[in-house]
């Protein structure tokens, strides 16, 4: 069986107050089941969040990024090491954002996946197109290069600690999502190269989330498609009832 996940990338949104509010909103509306919710607040909250949401099993933790460094004179950087030891249980990599606004290349992202693995974090890897790759019919091409040289890389056994996301480029914070048919077949896909790279078990059991413009007027036929396993959502989970509602959904 696949982890059902509906995560919630907070970007860099909300104070210290909203952020503690949402939080309590999103445990006070949810229960303890099946469905794995994973909240990804930026660094500075990580903290007073862990430590409300470790009350339940199925609430984690995500941060939105780890430096691809070990430690030492990098001002302004965060390990994977210090996120492990205050609790933390993901690290989100390759997003569209980071690799756009942050110039980080594959090869930086190989870097921070060896330092989230290292230090035993779990990893939601990203990829998805742009409107122009999408428009010129590259989609497959450039989504299959993305993995191939990243998270295709890494042995059976670490390959393990990776949820993928599917973030069509230009879905994000538009308006425009893509139809559950466009996702699912993109899914299909990243599952199918699974499957060649690592074998029918591990396709199976890795969970694939789409993101970009997910919502709770479109969570429910998103989610629906057999390789849709979850969410990973951006401005819809920065408010409990959207957010929630999401979660219901799947
Ligand atoms: P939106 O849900 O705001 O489109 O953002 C998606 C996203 O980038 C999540 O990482």
């Amino acid at each position: 069986m696949r982890k059902k996940i509906v995560a919630g990338n907070w970007k860099m949104n909300l104070d210290k107050i909203s952020s503690k509010n949402l939080v309590l909103e999103i445990l006070d509306k949810t229960d303890n089941n099946d469905i794995n919710i994973i909240i990804s607040p930026p660094f500075i909250y990580l903290e007073d969040s862990v430590k409300d949401c470790l009350r339940r099993d199925n609430v984690l933790i995500a941060a939105q990024n780890c430096s691809s460094y070990d430690n030492g004179a990098y001002t302004g950087e965060v390990s994977a090491k210090m996120l492990s030891t205050i609790g933390v249980d993901y690290v989100i990599i390759g997003h569209s954002e980071r690799r756009q606004y942050f110039n980080e290349s594959n090869e930086v992202l190989n870097d921070k996946l060896t330092q989230a693995i290292s230090n035993n974090l779990k990893i939601i890897f990203c990829c998805g197109e742009d409107l122009e790759q999408r428009e010129n019919n590259e989609y497959f091409d450039v989504i299959k290069d993305q993995l191939n040289s990243t998270i295709f890389l890494l042995s059976k056994e670490n390959f393990r600690n990776i949820v993928i996301a599917y973030e069509p480029i230009w879905a994000i914070g538009t308006g425009k999502t893509a139809s559950s048919d466009q996702a699912q077949e993109i899914h299909f896909y990243i599952r199918s190269l699974i499957k060649d790279k690592y074998g029918d078990k591990i396709s199976n059991e890795t969970s694939i989330l789409y993101g970009g413009s997910c919502k709770p007027s479109n969570s429910l036929e998103i989610f629906s498609q057999h390789d849709i396993d979850g969410g990973l959502i951006g401005g819809a989970s920065l408010n409990s009832t959207d957010f929630v509602s999401i979660i219901k959904s799947l």
